[in-house]
């Protein structure tokens, strides 16, 4: 049932070429530059006339959601805020007719998630919901939404279902952009072209794998980890941080790369690795500064780039080079290297990956 991998967790990871295939079928033609999700065509109007979108999740879905907001607002130039669930319900959101409510869950089940929608519900937004599990708690509760078509995720950390989600979310972007005419007929057709290859692209990041491994030998007594990211991959360095805490239980954070100076550079000398998305985006100057500063205190770090960025590679101590592509669908690919490090750090320390200390695959309680 594991398809020869030993973790669940690895089989998914591997799956994300396939499952990306899948979340795009029939919702999207490059050739011939259309989307068309669902759940959007149908509340198109409202959808378009809608003044704000307010995104609700938890854990991993929740990143997803940041990136939501990065995708809708730098496409579609509509205002959106992304909250925890488990805040939103608790302090008496505004919320309108005018609102459009997009709720993101891999099963579809957790309990802050749904809470939030029934409040949204209540001030009638429209709920478009983004769930795996097909006939869910959450699918059912909401009145239009795409599933992501990742198959059945088992393994407690949550590494496929994000990537679908995130193509969801772009599709959806790109959608409101399109009728919205934010976006050029140009430019579109050049991001689908894009979205297409990225699953070749992901192959591509997969082969980088031993390579990983041997970085993972080199800092899995680490005691403290650092990720840092800007633009669409900060919410990425929250995500490889989240995945790090559950399945290694190694302290993670992640940071807005800029943020670093506020207060956690404080933390870094030789003892702490520090993991950079620093690929070839509108941030990489600001990023080499980044990894500058983290260098001149004695931090170690392990930079993802783009191939041939030997500006960081002189500078890195490990770089993990990935495919380039459009900087909106960049997550896709620098998320992958770092579901692998957690991995591999977990199993050099043998935990159980599948099934971490303290954690449920969906958290049904409040
Ligand atoms: O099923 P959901 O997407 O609603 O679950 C939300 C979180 O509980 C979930 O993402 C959790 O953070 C994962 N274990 C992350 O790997």
């Amino acid at each position: 049932e594991k398809g020869g991998f030993d973790h669940f967790m690895l089989k998914e990871i591997y799956e994300q070429p396939k499952v990306l295939e899948d979340a795009v079928r029939g919702r999207m033609s490059a050739e011939d530059g259309w989307i068309k999700l669902g759940g959007v065509s149908e509340y198109i109007n409202k959808i378009n006339s809608a003044k704000r979108f307010i995104i609700t999740a938890c854990g991993t879905s929740y990143h997803a959601g940041l990136l939501g907001e990065y995708l809708i607002e730098e496409l579609s130039r509509v205002p959106v805020e992304v909250e925890y669930a488990s805040e939103f319900r608790y302090r008496n959101p505004i919320i309108s007719e005018n609102d459009i409510v997009i709720a993101i869950s891999q099963s579809g089940e957790t309990a802050d998630t749904l809470a939030a929608i029934e409040i949204a519900k209540e001030r009638q937004a429209l709920i478009y919901g983004i769930c795996n599990v097909i006939g869910s708690s959450i699918a059912r509760a909401t009145h239009a939404g795409s599933y992501t078509h990742a198959g059945p995720e088992i393994g407690v950390a949550s590494t496929k279902a994000f990537s679908t989600q995130v193509v969801i979310l772009t599709l959806l972007a790109l959608q409101i952009a399109e009728h919205k005419g934010t976006i050029t007929t140009s430019y579109l057709r050049q991001v689908l072209f894009e979205l297409k290859n990225i699953p070749n692209k992901i192959k591509e990041t997969l082969k980088l794998d031993a390579q990983i491994q041997e970085i993972a030998e080199v800092f899995k007594d680490a005691t403290n980890f650092l990720y840092l990211g800007r633009g669409v991959n900060y919410p990425v360095a929250l995500e490889g941080a989240l995945k790090l805490k559950e399945i290694s239980y190694i302290h993670a954070e992640g940071y807005p790369a800029a943020e670093m100076k506020h207060g956690p550079i404080a933390l870094i000398d030789e003892q702490m690795p520090v993991v950079v998305l620093a690929t070839n985006d509108s941030a990489h100057e600001k990023i080499v500064s980044n990894i500058m500063e983290v260098k001149a205190r004695s931090g170690k770090v392990i930079a993802i780039v783009n191939e041939g960025d030997t500006e960081i590679a002189a500078l890195a101590d490990y770089t993990i080079a990935i495919p380039q592509t459009e900087e909106i669908l960049s997550p896709l690919l620098t998320v992958v290297p770092l579901q692998l490090l957690s991995y591999h750090i977990a199993l050099m320390r043998g935990t159980n990956v599948d099934q971490p200390r303290n954690l449920a695959k969906s958290v049904t309680v409040e």
